[in-house]
């Protein structure tokens, strides 16, 4: 579909080109447990990164691994510049990153430069001197007024965008928790600090960033002159960062609408966006179990933002926000997914894991060949390919933050130790749990989550699904999306009745689960060759 906006010629990361391109986000601290302390670590991951490269994975997403007290999943961080202990150290990295790479496997690390905590020595420092040179790295306030727009992003945990400083005597600005300070971009000390800390991760031999916040980072904070220009911003650090490294991939994380990203990859200043719009849209399709929302959401986004910069999900690893719909479409979706109020979060989301969320399966399954057929790079969380589930009873969204299920023993796998703070109660003894959810049980299991997410990264493989080129097909029935490129069709039926999708002959399956020439069942799917 052509794009109003089109990318300069350099994108040397060569983001997209892998065929069938995927990227798999991996919290280490729930992924695998090498020394039974019950908590993930580097030498464990790295013992379980065949399965990683089995989903056909091209990019690896280390969510944050820093020194922190993890208030935040570790988005609290103390040191910019080291690996948190309980995970391993910079050498463990430097394995895991080589391992990766023997593997087909490039690393992206979680950069979090929009805030430190607050034990992080910049702001302790700061909080002596507000005024001196350590004190401009943060935004101060003798008063807590708030701008309009100006608003906590986690309403209901955080009151205000403004904590005081005892140390200090002043207010401190904060977007997300009041243990994370906001950084001030406008110090160009602060924009030094952030190219030397990305450049000593390239250093390690990092391919490239998730930038946390990208937006939030540049944009104004509750005073007036704390905004820098994007554009300025992000090229001179894209500059900096490539006379490191020519080959950086720079993915910013933001959820705002497509006209507000695409100015993240103008000028090739990032190499993709990771879009909530899509995912917002494709929630809203699945409540109605009708293809337009997510037709219409295509169109805006091809006008904004290319397919092969667009990084797809369907539940990504904080709760499911819904931000992007209006409020009557929200209701909507909420009324289909949430269940119960206890679900809801932040006015703006849902706090259930994609599994439960979708049930039944087959719509679980409908929805994994829906994310790899959906114009741009999929994202994959680590569990997700098993179908692990939730667990309302812990707070937050941690709900939905599981540790890996790799078998049923004492554990799940994950880890050898008699209990773990990390696993929920419901992966013991709840349905999606890791005696009847589990990685072992599935392996062989040609029916299974698992093997269907091999066959979607080899049949994308094979027929070099790129992330962009795609068209919508128009169908007469409304509850079929139809997708094309090239010789290649793709068929999913969101509804709970059977569908008809009449497409001619001479086709091919290379994959199909409920296809019958002409029909799809319920939650049917189908990926098709032209003869
Ligand atoms: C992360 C959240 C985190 C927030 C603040 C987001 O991008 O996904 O988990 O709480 O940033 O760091």
């Amino acid at each position: 579909m052509p794009s109003t906006r089109e990318r300069t010629p350099d994108n040397s990361a060569r983001w997209a080109t892998d065929p069938g391109a995927l990227v798999y986000g991996l919290d280490l601290s729930r992924f695998a447990d090498s020394d039974g302390d019950g908590f993930g670590d580097l030498p464990g991951a790295m013992a379980r990164l065949e399965h990683v490269a089995s989903l056909g994975v091209t990019w690896i997403w280390l969510l944050p691994f820093y020194p922190s007290e993890r208030r935040d999943n570790g988005y609290d961080v103390d040191d910019h510049l080291a690996v948190d202990p309980r995970f391993g150290d910079l050498d463990d990295l430097r394995e895991f990153l080589a391992k990766a790479r023997d593997l087909g496997m490039r690393v992206l690390i979680d950069a979090v430069p929009h805030h430190t905590s607050d034990r992080h020595p910049w702001f302790l420092a700061a909080c002596e001197d507000t005024d001196g040179r350590a004190g401009k790295f943060f935004v101060w306030s003798d008063d807590d007024s708030t701008e309009p727009g100006d608003h906590p992003m986690f309403p209901g945990e955080e009151e205000s965008v403004w904590a005081f400083d005892e140390r200090a005597g002043r207010y401190y600005h904060h977007q997300f928790y009041s243990f994370q300070p906001d950084i001030n971009a406008t110090d160009p000390d602060v924009f030094e600090e952030i190219v030397q800390l990305l450049t000593f991760w390239l250093g390690v031999g990092v391919d490239g960033f998730r930038i946390d916040a990208a937006l939030l980072l540049v944009q104004g904070k509750g005073r007036p002159d704390t905004d820098v220009d994007d554009g300025v911003f992000f090229d001179r650090l894209r500059a900096r960062l490539r006379e490191i490294r020519p080959d950086v991939a720079l993915i910013a994380e933001a959820s705002e609408p497509p006209e507000a990203m695409a100015a993240l990859i103008e000028n090739d200043r990032f190499d993709a966006v990771i879009d909530f719009s899509l995912n917002n849209a494709t929630f809203l399709a699945l409540a109605r179990e009708r293809a337009q929302p997510i037709v219409d959401a295509l169109s805006r986004l091809d006008q904004n933002i290319p397919a092969d910069s667009r990084l797809n999900f369907m539940r990504n690893a904080d709760e499911l926000d819904l931000s992007l719909l209006s409020d009557e479409e929200r209701r909507e979706v909420f009324a289909a997914f949430a269940g119960d109020d206890d679900a809801l979060i932040y006015g703006r989301g849902i706090r259930r894991g994609w599994a439960p969320m979708l049930q039944p399966a087959q719509r679980v399954r409908m929805t994994l060949s829906l994310l790899h057929a959906l114009p741009g790079v999929p994202l994959l969380q680590a569990g997700q390919e098993l179908g692990q589930g939730d667990d309302l009873a812990v707070e937050g969204r941690g709900a939905a933050r599981t540790t890996m299920q790799w078998d049923d023993s004492d554990g799940g796998g994950f880890t050898a130790a008699a209990v773990s703070p990390l696993t929920l109660g419901a992966q013991v003894d709840g349905p999606f749990g890791f005696r009847t959810v589990n990685a072992s049980a599935q392996e062989d299991d040609p029916g299974s989550l698992l093997s269907l997410a091999r066959d979607l990264a080899r049949v994308r493989r094979e027929a070099h699904a790129a992330a962009a080129g795609w068209t919508t097909v128009e169908v007469e029935d409304r509850a079929v999306l139809a997708l094309r490129r090239d010789g290649l069709l793709t068929l999913h039926n969101l509804s709970s009745r059977e569908a008809s999708a009449e497409i001619g002959a001479g086709r091919v399956a290379l994959l199909a689960d409920g296809w019958a020439t002409g029909t799809l069942a319920p939650y049917g799917f189908a990926w098709l060759r032209t003869a």
